[in-house]
């Protein structure tokens, strides 16, 4: 028997601004943001921090979105999940722009206040073309039929707020420090009032910040992301500020946004034990704790645990909670307890490798997406977006097996579990800029040539249009 989603349900596809907009016109080549500086860094290439690759040579869907969008409805999508770049918007310091910083009774920020004069000292500072551009595309978007759902920030910070080679070389002496620094969770509640104001009018939910959790860990402890280094400290100083980054961002998100619902999203792995060993699972449940339930408690409910100990040791006031929970779900990690072992940063696990793998090494498991969603449901009790899912597959091998089968976990998940997931996006509409891997990994539904910009669409993304276009899984 087929499986029937619900009529409103909202099916999409996902891409961000810095892994698809640069690549054809001189114009959308943008230096001012720290992933673009870091990427270009020789020091972080020979350190085989990143690939080499470079941003510039991407999909340039800054000039091509247009036909880029028609694709998106060709497969019979009825949204798109885009992001702007905050550096393109504000190419220079906002720090001198006046704002209301609101703290709660233990110092921390929790509102940032722009008034008429804030907002238009800010619509001085903002790079008028570069907002233009976005508002077409925005308007462009919703012109075919397409919701637009927008995150604000996608993993890139402008350069004027983090310094990523600086603070890599000696975080002690760097001035620009991105999440590190309070000022930046201050600029970017003035950033998300301003994109409130301007971009509402085509916006129907709003994305605060895409995986707070992993810009930290892979920032700070992982070396995956700038600035590369390993600090549990700075980690969890990271996660904090953009917690609070969340909350200041909401309520200004929501005052000019007419309403529209807000919210942030978070990537969990389904980390499974392969033994029977009680201490396994009590690994993979702390893996799940750290990376994402830390951070949970801290959006929702403003509670921190800071000695990691999964009690909390404090309760923040203030904080604004969100509308929605956006879930990026890619794979199962495998784990078993081993005295000595630190695998994912947790103390006496180690990671075990994927069985049906991915060209990332990612281990697929679909019924992850059920039990995943199911957990945060249970724990949290919000709507969810299922805001990414799917596969690095070159060769495009197993990603219509990849869709079914996930798709069908999702359709239980919400008839037999009673989950309320609202929408589906797929990750992604096209091969992008797969940050420090560059573009070896693709993940589109369409491959892109990169020397041509020619997008070719992948036989899976058959598979996909027709339970986009018919609601029903069939079997
Ligand atoms: C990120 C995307 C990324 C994808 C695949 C997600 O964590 O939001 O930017 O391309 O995973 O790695």
């Amino acid at each position: 028997m087929g499986i029937k989603f619900p009529d409103d349900f909202i099916w999409g596809t996902a891409i961000s601004a810095f892994q698809t907009e640069m690549g054809v016109s001189r114009e959308a080549d943008f230096p001012g943001i720290d992933w673009y500086q870091w990427t270009h860094s020789p020091e972080i290439i020979s350190e085989k921090l990143v690939s080499g690759d470079v941003p510039e040579n991407g999909d340039g869907f800054w000039d091509l979105y247009k036909e880029d969008m028609k694709r998106a409805v060709d497969l019979g999508t009825n949204s798109i999940r885009l992001s702007v770049e905050w550096a393109r918007i504000f190419p220079e310091s906002t720090g001198s722009v006046e704002a209301k910083v609101v703290r709660n009774g233990g110092g921390d920020v929790v509102a940032v206040d722009v008034d008429e004069a804030g907002f238009s000292a800010l619509t001085r500072r903002a790079d008028w073309d570069a907002v233009e551009h976005y508002r077409g595309m925005l308007e462009h978007a919703k012109s075919v039929g397409l919701k637009v759902f927008l995150t604000i920030n996608h993993f890139s910070l402008p350069l004027w707020a983090h310094d990523p080679v600086a603070c890599h070389r000696g975080i002690e002496n760097a001035s620009r420090r991105g999440w590190l620094d309070e000022g930046t969770l201050v600029e970017f509640g003035k950033y998300a009032d301003f994109a409130s104001r301007v971009f509402s009018k085509d916006v129907d939910i709003w994305e605060t910040i895409n995986e707070p959790e992993v810009v930290a860990t892979q920032g700070y402890a992982a070396r995956g992301f700038p600035p590369a280094l390993s600090d549990t400290h700075l980690t969890f100083q990271a996660e904090r500020n953009m917690a609070f980054a969340h909350s200041v961002a909401y309520k200004n998100l929501k005052k000019h946004g007419a309403g529209k619902p807000v919210g942030f999203g978070i990537a969990r792995n389904a980390f499974m034990p392969v033994d029977d060993d009680p201490r396994s699972q009590k690994a993979a449940d702390y893996a799940s704790y750290l990376s994402t339930e830390w951070i949970l408690n801290a959006l929702i409910y403003g509670a921190f645990d800071n000695n990691f100990d999964t009690f909390t040791d404090e309760r923040a006031e203030g904080i604004s909670g969100s509308d929605f929970i956006g879930l990026d779900y890619y794979n199962r990690i495998r784990v078993r307890y081993s005295q000595g072992a630190s695998g994912e940063g947790v103390p006496n696990m180690e990671v075990l490798p994927c069985v049906d793998c991915t060209d990332f090494g990612w281990d697929i498991y679909p019924e992850g997406i059920r039990s995943v969603s199911r957990w945060v449901f249970n724990k949290y009790r919000l709507p969810i977006y299922i805001l990414e899912n799917g596969l690095a597959d070159a060769k495009d091998e197993k990603r219509a097996r990849y869709i079914k089968a996930h798709l069908k976990e999702l359709g239980d998940a919400i008839s037999i579990d009673g989950v309320p997931i609202k929408g589906y996006y797929h990750w992604s509409l096209l091969d992008n800029f797969e940050w420090g891997e560059g573009y070896s990994k693709r993940f589109g539904l369409y491959a892109v040539d990169y020397r041509t910009k020619e997008r070719t669409r992948r036989k899976s993304a058959d598979v996909f249009e027709k339970v986009c276009r018919t609601g029903e899984l069939l079997d």
